[in-house]
C-alpha cells in the first residue's frame, strides 16, 4: 500500500515536472486567440464561427438553398439547411443504408452534434488478421428493398457498435497541423504515446494527412468524411466517397453502391441493377462541399457556464491523476493561409491561429476496448481506438465508442492498458475528489 502510494506520489511530482515542458507549445502560435464557442443551446442562434458567408434562413418554398462550387465559397445558412435536409430514393438514398440525413445521427444539441445512433461494422479474423465481411465491414441496418438488407452470417465472428460522434468545432480540428499532433504525442510518456494514423486525403488525389476524424481516426480531411458519410450512412455516391480507395479525379470516382451482403450472399446493387433506379454519382459533390463546409463552420462546443464549484475543484485533478495526457488540452490551429489537405484547403482567417480546447490526443491508444475492427490505418490499429474529444460531453449520455455506458464513472473504469495508471490514480482519490473530478469532465 505504502509503495503505491509513493509511487503515485513520485508519478504526480513527474507530472508536474513535465508540465512546465509542454507549456511553450501553448504559446508556440503567436497572438493566438481563442476558437468561439457555441452555448451548447439550440435555443441560442450561435454556431456560425466565420468561416465563409453566414447568409440567411433558407426557406425552401421561396428559394432552394444554393451548394458551394468550392470549398468556402457557399453560405452557411444554405449549408446547415443541405445537412439537414432528408433525401429520398430519387436523390440516390439507398439501396442499403443507415439513415435518410446527415442530422437524423447529427443533431443534439444541435444540428451537426450528436444522437444515440449507432453503425455497425463487422468481419473474421484469417491467418491472425480482421479481414472485412464479404460486401464491406459496415453492415447497413437499412434498405430500399427488403432483398438487400443485410445480413451476415455466424463466419463473421468480429463485431463492433459504433455510436454517433459530434463534429461541432471540427473545422478547428481539420485545422491542426501534422507538426501539431505529432509534438503533442512526442511529449506523452512512452508508455502511453498515441499512434497517429497517416490517411488518404480522398481530394487530394489520396496524398496522405494524418487522421483525426472518427473512432479509428480513420479521416483528415471535413470533406473526405462527408463524402465518405454521403455513401456510407446514406447510399448516396460522389466524387469524394472514397469506394475502393478512389480518389477524387479518378475517372470512376463516385460510380459504386455499397454492395448489399444478404443470406443468399452479395448482390451487386450498383445502377443500372433492379433496386438503384439513379445514375451514379447521384450528387455532384455540391451537397458534399455544403457538409463540409457546414461543419468547419460551426463553433467548438463552449464550457458549461457558469462552472459550478466542484467543477472547478477536480479541474487540476484531471491533470495530475493523468487524463490528460491522452485528452490533451491545448492545441493552437495553423495560421490562416496554411495549406492543408494535402494542398487542397487553406486554413481560413476564421480559424486560423486559434487555441482550441478539445480534450483530446487525435491519436490511437489501447486502453483495453478495442473492438478488433481494421479501417485504413492497417493490422497494429485492431484493438486501438481515438481519444475521444471530451468537449461538448456534458450534452451527451452514452459514452465510449459503443455508447454502452452512461457514466462518466463507468467509463472512467473501462479504462485499462494504456489508461491504467490514469484509472488508478483516480480510484486513489477521496470520494469527494473523484466526484469534484466527474464534475469537470461534465462541465466540459
Ligand atoms: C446513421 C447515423 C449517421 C448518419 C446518417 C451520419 N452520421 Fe456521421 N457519424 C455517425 C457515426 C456512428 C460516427 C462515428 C463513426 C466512426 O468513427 O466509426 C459519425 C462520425 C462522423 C464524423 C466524424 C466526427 C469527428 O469529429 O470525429 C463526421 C465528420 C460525420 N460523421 C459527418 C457526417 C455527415 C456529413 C453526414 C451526412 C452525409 C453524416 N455524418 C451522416 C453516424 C451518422
Ligand atoms: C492512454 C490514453 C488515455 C488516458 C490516460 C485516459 N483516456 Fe479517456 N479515453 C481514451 C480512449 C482511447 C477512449 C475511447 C475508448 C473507447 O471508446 O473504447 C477514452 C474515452 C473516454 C471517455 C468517454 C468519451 C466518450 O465520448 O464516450 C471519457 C469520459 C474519458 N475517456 C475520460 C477519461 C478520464 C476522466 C481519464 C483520467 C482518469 C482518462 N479518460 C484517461 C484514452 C485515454
Amino acid at each position: 500500500m505504502r509503495t503505491t502510494l509513493q509511487i503515485l506520489a513520485l508519478l504526480l511530482f513527474a507530472a508536474a515536472l513535465c508540465l512546465p515542458l509542454s507549456l511553450p507549445r501553448a504559446v508556440e502560435g503567436q497572438g493566438a486567440t481563442e476558437a468561439l464557442t457555441t452555448d451548447m443551446d439550440a435555443k441560442t442562434d450561435d454556431l456560425f464561427n466565420g468561416f465563409g458567408a453566414v447568409g440567411t434562413p433558407v426557406d425552401d418554398c421561396v428559394a432552394e438553398p444554393v451548394p458551394p462550387t468550392a470549398r468556402g465559397n457557399g453560405r452557411f445558412e444554405d449549408n446547415k439547411f443541405i445537412f439537414s435536409e432528408r433525401e429520398n430514393i430519387e436523390d440516390g438514398l439507398g439501396p442499403t443504408y443507415n439513415d435518410v440525413g446527415c442530422v437524423e445521427c447529427h443533431q443534439s444539441v444541435d444540428v451537426g452534434a450528436f444522437s444515440q445512433s449507432m453503425e455497425f461494422r463487422a468481419g473474421h479474423i484469417t491467418g491472425g488478421s480482421f479481414v472485412d465481411a464479404p460486401g464491406g465491414q459496415l453492415i447497413h441496418v437499412r434498405g430500399t428493398d427488403s432483398d438487400v438488407v443485410e445480413h451476415i452470417s455466424t463466419a463473421e465472428t468480429v463485431k463492433a457498435f459504433r455510436i454517433t460522434l459530434s463534429t461541432l468545432g471540427d473545422g478547428y480540428i481539420e485545422c491542426l497541423s501534422n507538426t501539431a499532433l505529432q509534438n503533442n504525442v512526442a511529449a506523452q510518456p512512452a508508455a502511453q504515446r498515441g499512434v497517429l494514423t497517416a490517411v488518404p486525403v480522398v481530394e487530394a488525389g489520396n496524398q496522405l494527412r494524418i487522421g483525426r476524424f472518427g473512432w479509428k481516426a480513420q479521416h483528415a480531411s471535413l470533406l473526405s468524411f462527408a463524402g465518405d458519410a454521403y455513401l456510407n450512412e446514406m447510399g448516396i455516391t460522389n466524387k469524394f466517397d472514397g469506394f475502393n480507395g478512389r480518389s477524387s479525379d479518378d475517372p470512376n470516382a463516385g460510380t459504386t453502391e455499397n454492395p448489399a451482403s444478404t443470406a443468399e450472399g452479395v448482390l451487386n446493387v450498383t445502377f443500372p441493377s433492379p433496386f438503384d433506379p439513379v445514375a451514379d454519382p447521384e450528387d455532384d459533390g455540391g451537397d458534399v462541399l455544403a457538409f463540409a463546409d457546414f461543419m468547419a463552420a460551426t463553433r467548438a462546443p463552449g464550457r458549461q457556464n457558469p462552472i459550478p464549484a466542484a467543477a472547478t475543484r477536480g479541474d487540476s485533478l484531471f491533470t495530475s491523476v493523468g487524463c490528460a495526457v491522452c485528452h490533451t488540452r491545448n492545441f493552437i490551429t495553423a495560421p490562416a493561409g496554411t495549406l492543408i489537405n494535402g494542398g487542397a484547403f487553406a486554413v481560413p482567417a476564421a480559424l486560423g491561429n486559434k487555441i482550441i480546447h478539445p480534450f483530446s490526443d487525435f491519436a490511437l491508444h489501447n486502453i483495453g476496448t478495442g473492438d478488433g475492427i481494421v479501417q485504413n490505418a492497417g493490422q497494429s490499429t485492431a484493438n486501438q481506438l481515438r481519444t475521444p474529444p471530451l468537449w461538448g460531453i456534458r450534452a451527451r449520455n452514452r459514452l465510449m465508442h459503443e455508447g454502452l455506458n452512461v457514466t462518466i464513472f463507468d467509463a472512467i473504469q473501462l479504462h485499462a492498458g494504456q489508461a491504467t495508471t490514469a484509472r488508478n490514480n483516480f480510484n486513489s482519490l477521496t470520494a469527494a475528489q473523484r466526484n469534484d473530478l466527474i464534475a469537470f469532465v461534465l462541465s466540459l
